[in-house]
C-alpha cells in the first residue's frame, strides 16, 4: 500500500446526525473525510425531528426492555442482534451527544427530563427545546465536525456511484449548475435520510428524495423492508403539512371523532400511544368514515402554558393556522414519516458491494423491522452512523485522485464501471416529469392500504415514468430519477409482500382479519 493510500479517503454523502457521525467517528479512526450534501449543511430531516431521542439512561430502565419495545413495535421482523446493538451502543451514544454539548431538556431539580411515547414501556425520550430535538442534536454535531476540521461541501448533489471492477472507488456530483466531476474514495458511506418525498403526504423535508438509496440500487446494492413505510398518525390538516410529534400524545393529549368519541381505543387497549400503524390506520378509517374529514386531537387538558412551554414549535405553527389548542381540538391526519427499510447493511454499515456503507434512514439495518418504534431514529442514525464511519475508516483499497470538473452530462442508466464499454450510454427521453403526480398514486395505490391491482398499477406507471426522465443536467432531474427508482422498490417489495404485517397493509391479503 502506499504512503496516499494509508489513510483512507471516506465521502459521506448527508449531513444529518448519522452522517455526521460517521464523519466524526470516520476522522477519529484516522480517515480522510469529506462530507458531500447537497443544501445547507443544516437542510436535513433531523433538524426537523421534533419528539426525541430514545435511550437507556434511567437506572429503572434496561437494555432488555428496551429491545423488548422496539422488537414489539416491529411486529417481531426486527434483527435481534442489531436490536440489541442499537440498544447497548445507544447509552453511549447518548453519552457522546451530551459531551458535545448537546443541551436536552432537564426538570426543575436539573436532571434529564424524560420522556414517554407510544409502544414505549415507560419514559425514555429525551429531548431539547421542547420540541426542537433534532435542531439541537443536528448544531451541536456541526459545530463538533467544524472543530475537527472536517470538510462540509454544500450544494453537492450525488448523481451516482462509480465502480471499479465491482468495487465503490468513488462517486459522479454535480453542482446546482448542473456540472459535474468525479470524486474518487476508498470508501463512500451513504447518509442521505429517508425518501417521504414519493408521497404526496410527508412529514419529510423537500430533501428526502432517497438519494443514497437510489444510486445505491443503481449500483447493484441490496435493498431490504422497502415495503414497510410508517406513517405518522397526526400532522396538522390545516395548511402545509406540520407534524404533531407523538410526545403530545406521550403527555396526555386524546384522539377523537367528529362525535368526540375516542375511537383508537377501540382499536387497540392502549389508544393513543399504541404502535403508530395502528393509530395512523385507525384515523385513516375514521376518517374515511366521516367522509375524508381529519380527525381531531384533543391536547386541551394540558393547558396553554403547557403547551406553549413544552411544545414551543408546534404551538406556533398551530397558532400561525388561527387554531387555539388550548382551548379546541386541532384538525390531524395521517402522513408518510419515515422509511424502514433501505439499503441492506451488516452491523458495521458495510453494504453488499466492497467500499460502500449506508447509515442512518438510507439504511436497512433490520432494526425497525415492519414498523419503528417512536424516537428509535435519531438513536439509529447515532449508533450505526458511528459504526459506519469508523467500518469505512478501515477501508483500504487504493484511491485514485480526484478528477477536474466535467461539463454536463447526458442521462445514465445506472452506476458506472470503468470495466463497461458501454458506461457513457444515455437513458434519453425528454418528458417533464410531475412529481405530484408520483405523489398522488404513490398515497393512493401504496399508501396505507394497498392491494394487487393498486400495485400493479403503480408499477406500470412509475415505469414509463422512468422511461420518460430526460437529461440529467440537474439536481432536479436527479431528484426526479432518484424519487422513481426509489418509489419502484417500495411498490415491488410491497407486491412480494402478499401478507399484512406491521405497517404494510395487504386489504387483498384474506388470511389477516382487517379492522372494522
Ligand atoms: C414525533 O415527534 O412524533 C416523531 C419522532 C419520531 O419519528 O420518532
Amino acid at each position: 500500500m502506499t504512503a496516499a493510500a494509508a489513510r483512507a479517503r471516506v465521502l459521506v454523502f448527508g449531513s444529518g446526525i448519522a452522517g455526521l457521525t460517521a464523519a466524526l467517528h470516520a476522522n477519529d479512526a484516522g480517515a480522510d473525510v469529506e462530507i458531500l450534501t447537497k443544501e445547507s449543511a443544516s437542510d436535513t430531516a433531523t433538524s426537523h425531528a421534533q419528539g426525541g431521542i430514545a435511550g437507556v439512561i434511567f437506572p429503572d430502565d434496561t437494555h432488555a426492555a428496551h429491545a423488548a419495545d422496539t422488537m414489539r413495535a416491529a411486529a417481531s421482523l426486527a434483527d435481534p442482534d442489531a436490536v440489541r446493538v442499537l440498544v447497548t451502543d445507544g447509552t453511549h451514544r447518548i453519552a457522546e451527544l451530551l459531551d458535545r454539548g448537546v443541551a436536552f431538556d432537564r426538570d426543575e431539580t436539573g436532571h434529564l427530563a424524560r420522556g414517554l411515547e407510544a409502544a414505549h414501556s415507560l419514559p425514555r425520550i429525551l429531548h431539547a427545546g421542547g420540541d426542537a430535538t433534532g435542531a439541537e442534536i443536528e448544531r451541536a454535531l456541526l459545530a463538533s465536525v467544524r472543530a475537527a476540521g472536517i470538510e462540509i461541501r454544500e450544494r453537492t448533489s450525488l448523481v451516482d456511484l462509480v465502480l471499479d471492477e465491482g468495487v465503490v472507488s468513488g462517486a459522479v456530483v454535480m453542482d446546482p449548475s448542473g456540472r459535474t466531476r468525479t470524486v474518487s474514495s476508498d470508501a463512500v458511506v451513504l447518509a442521505t435520510g429517508g425518501a417521504g418525498r414519493v408521497f404526496g403526504q410527508t412529514t419529510n423535508p423537500a430533501v428526502a428524495t432517497g438519494d443514497g438509496i437510489a444510486a445505491a440500487v443503481r449500483a447493484g446494492a441490496d435493498v431490504r423492508d422497502m415495503e414497510f413505510i410508517q406513517f405518522h398518525p397526526t400532522v396538522l390538516a390545516v395548511g402545509a403539512t406540520f407534524l404533531v410529534s407523538e410526545a403530545v400524545r406521550g403527555e396526555g393529549a386524546v384522539l377523537v371523532d367528529e362525535t368526540g368519541h375516542r375511537f383508537v381505543r377501540d382499536a387497540h387497549p392502549d389508544g393513543e400511544l399504541a404502535p403508530r400503524d395502528v393509530v395512523a390506520r385507525a384515523i385513516a378509517e375514521r376518517m374515511a368514515r366521516q367522509d375524508g374529514r381529519p380527525a381531531l386531537l384533543d391536547a386541551t387538558n394540558l393547558g396553554a402554558r403547557f403547551l406553549a412551554r413544552r411544545f414551543p414549535t408546534i404551538d406556533r405553527a398551530v397558532r400561525e393556522r388561527g387554531l387555539d389548542w388550548a382551548r379546541d381540538p386541532i384538525p390531524v391526519r395521517p402522513a408518510a414519516h419515515y422509511l424502514m427499510g433501505g439499503v441492506t447493511t451488516d452491523l458495521h454499515g458495510r453494504t453488499s458491494l466492497p467500499g460502500l456503507f449506508a447509515a442512518g434512514e438510507t439504511a436497512g439495518t433490520g432494526v425497525h423491522g415492519a414498523n419503528r418504534l417512536a424516537s428509535n431514529s435519531l438513536l439509529e442514525g447515532a449508533v450505526f452512523g458511528a459504526r459506519a464511519g469508523r467500518a469505512a475508516a478501515r477501508a483500504s483499497h487504493p484511491a485514485d485522485t480526484t478528477t477536474p470538473i466535467l461539463a454536463p452530462q447526458r442521462p445514465e442508466t445506472g452506476a458506472r464501471d470503468k470495466s463497461d464499454k458501454n458506461w457513457r450510454r444515455c437513458a434519453g427521453g425528454t418528458g417533464p416529469f410531475d412529481r405530484g403526480e408520483l405523489g398522488r398514486l404513490m398515497w393512493d395505490r401504496a399508501g396505507l392500504a394497498r392491494d394487487g391491482a393498486g400495485l400493479a398499477e403503480a408499477a406500470a406507471q412509475i415505469e414509463s415514468w422512468l422511461a420518460e426522465i430526460g437529461a440529467l443536467d440537474s439536481p432536479a432531474v436527479l431528484e426526479d430519477r432518484n424519487l422513481l427508482v426509489v418509489a419502484r422498490e417500495i411498490v415491488r417489495a410491497a407486491r412480494a409482500r402478499t401478507a399484512s404485517v406491521g405497517a404494510h397493509l395487504r386489504t387483498d391479503d384474506a388470511r389477516v382479519a382487517q379492522p372494522a
